[in-house]
């Protein structure tokens, strides 16, 4: 273990680009990208507006949503992006969200203001890391960025609960065997896109302009070579679902001075999850981390570990290594920054260990389910160099990132011990911030429940409704707490 100190001289405050309004680049060449932005908590938005807005808004950001449209005349929906869970869905119950007002902020979707939505009699439960949703299926014309997808099969929910927004699922079927087209799905079989790959770049703190770009990569948005690595086998993941699974090879933290300290080399299977705020690392990577700061403060009631704020204006990382390639996400990333308190941006998860926003903000990511492949690279930002997939077996092109390489860190290596669990030194006694987190993961359904039953046009299909099928894998943040047991992967 190396505590990192925090020093007293901190640098001056990162400025942000404004970027107040994101225009939706129009391409013809089988190439969408929409504008990706992180959502602020709901709290003091007074503070929020007169701070320097972007940054606020970043650094508080709890979820990172796309905006779309849905219906005829398009209405505008603003959803989380996640690559966790595979359904789209619109409408949460603001009543019931874990934010009412945060979530009664965003636009309701109005079926009947829409001439393209064609209603089915298919209902369905939704069964997320936090929250659930039941959603009646309908089909409808859905916009995202340049491309407009027909009859797509959405939900509109009639009850959730926690879900601060609706849903963009971008992940494979958790189940293995898709219940019916999904959005990716869709876009390649109505000849938007040539296979079923995006990209996704949520962007720094200091860097507001995320992207989703369906069919594409930008060259301009990451350094060096993007890494190829295989997605696990649905039967290989660790929790039994289908899900973007790759395989951590260790991790570490390079200190403000240079000084790397590097876990020993592991095999950790983790998941790229855009809808969980908090990365949901097994215990003794997660304690690992926290004991890196000298004076953290552990809340036995949320499981964060608060540290102090001036870390984030420091130079410094924590890093991930998946075999040769290292993604260190900046201090001032991995910590979330909310309502005035700076969390460490990890859980603990022992059954489903994910990447969430606090290591994808760092990472440019390939998701390519057609040949089952992530290709990853340091994110980075040099302009908008937009090139496109094919598809086949190397649809996805190697091409290098035009961004500058960081300086390699260059001080002395020491390890950094994952290797035991620790209690925590201090505790945490202050109120914890009111936030609205994302979903987390889909929960996967009970094995072999799956019945393909595709949800028809109105003829009276009958409701699947599949409450109950799956477990609680417990990727939500107030499931995890108590999970401080067993090592769930071996040195
Ligand atoms: C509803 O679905 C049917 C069958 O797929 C299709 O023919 C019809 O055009 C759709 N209606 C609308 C309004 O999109
Ligand atoms: C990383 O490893 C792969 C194979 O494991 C190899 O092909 C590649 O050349 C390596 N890259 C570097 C920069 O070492
Ligand atoms: C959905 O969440 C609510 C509130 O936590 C819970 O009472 C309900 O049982 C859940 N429903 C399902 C199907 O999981």
């Amino acid at each position: 273990m190396l505590p990192l100190f925090l020093a007293a001289s901190l640098l001056a405050p990162a400025v942000a680009a404004a970027s107040e309004s994101r225009p939706i680049i129009a391409r013809g060449d089988g190439i969408i990208r929409a504008p990706v932005d992180a959502i602020a908590g709901p709290a003091p938005k007074l503070e929020v507006r007169q701070n320097g807005v972007e940054v606020a808004n970043q650094k508080a950001g709890t979820r990172y949503a796309v905006t779309l449209e849905v219906g005829t005349p398009g209405q505008k929906q603003t959803l989380i992006l996640d690559t966790g869970s595979p359904d789209t869905w619109v409408n949460p119950a603001c009543a019931t969200a874990n934010v009412p007002d945060d979530c009664r902020s965003f636009p309701h979707f109005e079926p009947s203001k829409s001439s393209s939505l064609n209603a089915t009699n298919v209902n369905d439960v939704l069964v997320y890391g936090i929250g659930n949703a039941t959603v009646r299926y309908v089909r409808e014309t859905v916009k995202i960025g340049s491309a407009t997808i027909k009859n797509q099969i959405i939900g509109i929910a009639t009850e959730s609960h926690k879900i601060p927004l609706g849903i963009l699922g971008m992940s494979p079927p958790v189940n293995g065997r898709p219940d019916y087209p999904y959005v990716l799905d869709t876009m390649v079989s109505q000849g938007l896109i040539k296979s079923r790959a995006f990209s996704l770049d949520l962007r720094g703190v200091d860097n507001p302009n995320g992207a989703l770009i369906f069919g594409g990569i930008d060259t301009g948005k990451y350094i060096g070579d993007l890494h190829k690595l295989s997605m696990l086998s649905q039967r290989q993941s660790p929790g039994g679902a289908d899900r973007y699974y790759v395989t951590m090879t260790g991790v570490g933290v390079t200190l403000p001075d240079g000084t790397m300290a590097q876990s020993e080399p592991l095999t950790v299977p983790v998941f790229l999850d855009s809808g969980a705020t908090f990365s949901h690392l097994p215990t003794p990577i997660y304690q690992a981390f926290a004991n890196s700061f000298g004076n953290a403060q552990f809340d036995p009631d949320s499981g964060y570990y608060y540290v102090d704020c001036d870390v984030t204006e420091l130079a410094g990382s924590i890093d991930f290594y998946f075999g040769n390639k290292t993604i260190r996400v900046p201090l001032n990333d991995f910590i979330w920054e909310v309502q005035g308190f700076c969390i460490l941006g990890v859980l603990p998860n022992d059954d489903e260990p994910t990447l969430g926003d606090t290591f994808l903000r760092a990472a440019y990511v390939v998701f390519d389910q057609d040949n089952r492949e992530i290709h990853i690279a340091q994110a980075a930002n040099c302009g908008t160099n937009l090139v496109a997939i094919g598809s086949g077996t190397a649809a996805v092109p190697s091409s290098t990132g035009k961004c500058t390489e960081l300086p390699t860190p260059t001080g002395k290596g020491e390890g950094l011990d994952v290797t035991a669990t620790r209690a925590p030194s201090n505790t945490f006694t202050g109120a914890a911030p009111t936030v609205a987190l994302g979903p987390g993961p889909a929960v996967s359904k009970a094995g072999g429940e799956t019945t393909g039953a595709t949800p028809q046009p109105t003829a009276g299909t009958g409701s699947k409704n599949a409450a109950g099928r799956g477990r609680e894998v417990g990727a939500g943040a107030a499931a995890v707490v108590g999970l401080v047991n067993a090592l769930a992967w071996a040195l």
